[in-house]
């Protein structure tokens, strides 16, 4: 792999064979306990990733405009850091318009290494990628890197390694599961490798909770998604009509909450189970966990990582920060 590839085609393509989707277990097990729940990666089916990316178009959802406008403000920064020849590798290859701000400004990237569990999106995604920056070595791991994943025995070029996991993302997980998956991400890094992770405030409730209920609701219907997923793919009966969106800011627990309440007493079946709400019972189906620099800086810590750098948008709603090994 010392070619580059011509445009479009993969320098490798290797699959860690994670364990299939387990959308049904999940919902069974999710709907039988006495705080139902779903775990939040089930949201994106094809129209649950289209309605995801309709939030980030809309007012009230600060998160993507404000990280993408301080990656502009840092770029020439960024550059100077990673240097010349830098490989960078993107757990859950997400938004083009991130990835390729950060390629376009960094000085001759060596390399682009897209990691998903999604081997259909993840070779679209790295294909399209390398049809874009021609000359740009491009390879794709799927795996699974909510699991302990090692990037061993994997065709990595040789050059400055820089994990790029944009999005807040790391506030989708419990704190026990964010210090895990900052672990397996600091596994990836050797002493000068960096990490670029971006995570959004504690802000007022006020705008949290107008973020995760935007007034056009399109976040409704991303929530409300997920319960016509489960009547197509797991034969359900569920009146999607008798169910509402509900965000709720827990500053307990430092995050937003989505909740999909019974607006009545409900019965319904799920892959010929039956299940019955109350009527204001809940499925909770997402937290997005908020920071502040000093604790994420303590979480960050608690992996194993320092905090070198951190930007933020002149409001101060979200940070971007640069950890290397502790
Ligand atoms: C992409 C998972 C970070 O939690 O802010 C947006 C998902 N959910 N609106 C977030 C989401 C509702 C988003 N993440």
């Amino acid at each position: 792999m010392t070619t580059p590839s011509p445009a479009g085609t993969l320098s490798f393509f290797k699959d860690l064979h994670p364990p299939r989707s387990r959308f049904r277990e999940d919902v069974l097990d999710g709907l039988s306990k006495p705080q139902k729940s779903i775990p939040p990666k089930h949201f994106y089916d094809a129209r649950g990733s289209a309605l995801f990316d309709d939030i980030t178009d809309t007012e009230d959802y600060y998160v993507t405009r404000t990280e993408l406008g301080i990656l502009d403000a840092i770029a020439d920064e960024i550059a100077a850091k990673a240097g010349s020849g830098a490989v960078v590798i993107e757990p859950g290859s997400g938004s083009s318009v991130k990835i390729d701000k950060l390629l376009s400004a960094l000085d001759h990237p060596a390399a682009y290494i897209g990691l998903d569990i999604s081997k259909d999106h993840l070779i679209t995604a790295c294909e399209d990628l390398a049809a874009r920056f021609d000359g740009l070595e491009v390879g794709a791991v799927c795996a699974d890197f909510t699991q302990p994943v090692a990037l061993d025995d994997l065709p990595i070029p040789d050059g400055k390694r820089l994990i790029f996991f944009p999005g807040s993302t790391i506030g989708n997980f419990e704190p026990g599961g964010a210090k895990a998956l900052l672990e397996t991400l600091r596994g990836w890094l050797r002493p000068g490798d960096a990490l670029l992770i971006g995570a959004d405030r504690v802000k007022s409730a006020e705008i949290l909770e107008n973020a995760y209920d935007d007034t056009h609701g399109v976040t409704a219907a991303f929530n409300l998604n997920l319960l016509t997923r489960i009547n197509r793919e797991l034969d359900g009966t569920i009146d999607v009509g008798a169910f509402e969106h509900r965000a709720v800011w827990n500053a307990d627990l430092s995050r937003v909450e989505m909740h999909l309440a019974a607006r009545r007493d409900i019965e319904f079946t799920v892959s010929g189970q039956v299940f019955r709400m109350k009527e204001d019972e809940t499925i909770h189906t997402e937290n997005s966990h908020k920071f502040t620099i000093d604790r994420f800086t303590a979480l960050a810590a608690s992996a194993g990582l320092a905090v070198k750098q951190n930007w933020s948008d002149a409001r101060g709603y979200f940070t971007l920060y640069w950890l290397e090994r502790a």
